[in-house]
């Protein structure tokens, strides 16, 4: 058994003067305790106790070329002697403006915001302003940050959540108020028809229709074929605009992200996450019409360290590797990525366990379900055996792989054809015992 004495200890002392002995909520899902890492290393982690992780946690989606990667760091650690702030401009802001307009579809400006959270409310507010509407359109399942506005209906238990084609707003967390639940329409994800009638319910009044284009955080859904483009079409003949969250699928399931890959592209769209390889970064990107209400109707947005130095360091160096030969480092994640989700995949059927496997290769999720492939939350969370998911969390662990609690697992272009061998190996006695159990 591996020994975690050390992150127990850690995490008991943290707690007489750290709230909840964590800095987000998210990192209570872990065994036995929220672990205490020392170092992170390609694709591994080192814990305080000694044990080593092979890790598709990876910050939670960031660390797209795994821990400190070596020209990312080397570039940052090159700026941090120029400063970090000037409450101004620096000229490296100017080069990766430029280089992610070239990029990112639809992208013909953008603005730099530090995290995913901030950067959808820029979004919000943008579609506001634009449209002269109030009304927000979400999808059950779909997370697009913690903030009151934005953090409804991401995981509402289905006894207050209403039916499943009308849902009513929930909102997450206490503290929120109840007023801005008025200012949100909730829908399921997956269904045009809905999606239509929900607009007809709300008419006139919906500003923006933001997603998920792949329903990660609701369990790695994909869309259905034709879906974004009619989700598209239906915002356009609604008036609204169509805001794609990439936090998470931007630069990971592709160089252009979800709108590449299935050949859609947003009003609006929000990146964050692998887009700086780790450090802090987040963007809006979008129509030029919409985006410079920024200044032609003084729409306020802002953050002291938005565009700070070393982020905009760390976003160039990233972007060199991601976009050398046209996103080659892509292919190679997909192969593997594919590796992995096929190797798990046979791996649960010789081990007659009714685990499926579903998502993208760079990023994807297992489910304890015998059933039909989950389409929208409500599918999902209803196929989800949460104390198997537990289980085999745990079992990995003991086994040296760290995948996410909920099931979910990104890859790094560190995790290479050993790392992936070594996966499995360890996933195969992982799922031997929880067969067993
Ligand atoms: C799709 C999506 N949008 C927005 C966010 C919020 O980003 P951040 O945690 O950087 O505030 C997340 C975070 O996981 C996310 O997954």
């Amino acid at each position: 058994m591996r020994s975690y004495a050390k992150s127990i200890a850690l995490y008991e002392k943290t707690r007489r003067h750290l709230a909840g002995g964590v800095s987000s909520n998210v990192r209570y899902a872990s065994v036995p305790v929220p672990l205490f890492f020392a170092r992170g290393e390609g694709a591994r982690l080192h814990d305080v106790d000694g044990n080593v992780h092979i890790d598709y946690v990876l910050g939670n989606g960031p660390a797209i070329l795994g821990h400190a990667p070596r020209k990312v760091i080397d570039a940052v650690a090159a700026s941090l002697g120029e400063g970090q702030l000037f409450a101004a401009q620096n000229p490296r802001e100017t080069e990766l403006a430029e280089r992610l307009c070239g990029l990112l579809p639809g992208a013909e400006v953008v603005r730099f915001s530090t995290s995913g959270t901030e950067a959808v409310l820029m979004a919000f507010r943008l579609a506001r302003a634009f449209t002269g509407r109030d009304k927000i359109l979400k999808f059950e399942g779909h997370y697009h940050g913690w903030s009151d506005q934005a953090y409804i209906s991401a995981r509402p238990p289905l006894n207050e959540a209403g039916p499943a084609n009308a849902p009513v707003p929930v909102a997450g967390s206490p503290g929120m108020p109840a007023s801005v639940l008025g200012d949100v329409a909730v829908c399921a994800w997956n269904d045009l028809d809905l999606l239509e009638q929900t607009l007809e319910r709300h008419r006139g009044q919906i500003a923006g229709v933001i997603m998920e284009p792949v329903m990660v955080n609701g369990g790695a859904v994909l869309p259905a074929p034709g879906y974004l483009e009619g989700v598209r079409a239906l915002c356009h003949k609604h008036g609204a605009l169509f805001i794609c969250d990439e936090v998470i699928t931007g630069f990971r399931v592709g160089l252009r992200g979800a709108q590449g890959k299935f050949g859609v592209t947003a009003d609006l769209s929000i990146y964050a996450k692998a887009v700086a390889a780790g450090f802090p970064l987040a963007l809006v990107a979008g129509r030029r019409d919409v985006m410079d209400t920024l200044l032609d109707k003084g729409v306020m947005h802002g953050g002291t360290y938005n565009g700070n130095v070393q982020s905009m360091a760390a976003g160039l160096a990233a972007l060199d590797i991601l976009e050398a030969d046209e996103g080659k480092v892509y292919v190679d994640l997909e192969t593997r990525g594919t590796e992995l989700m096929q190797g798990l995949a046979a791996l649960a059927k010789k081990h007659r366990l009714p685990i499926l496997v579903q998502g993208m290769p760079a990023i994807f999720q297992t489910f304890f379900t015998s059933g039909p492939a989950p389409r929208n939350y409500r599918e999902a969370a209803a196929a989800c055996d949460r104390d198997a998911m537990l289980a085999l969390h745990a079992a990995l662990q003991e086994e040296g792989v760290r995948a996410q609690q909920a099931g979910k697992w990104f890859l790094s272009t560190a995790h290479d054809k050993p790392v992936i061998e070594e996966t499995l190996a360890a996933a195969d006695r992982a799922m031997a015992r929880v067969a067993r159990a």
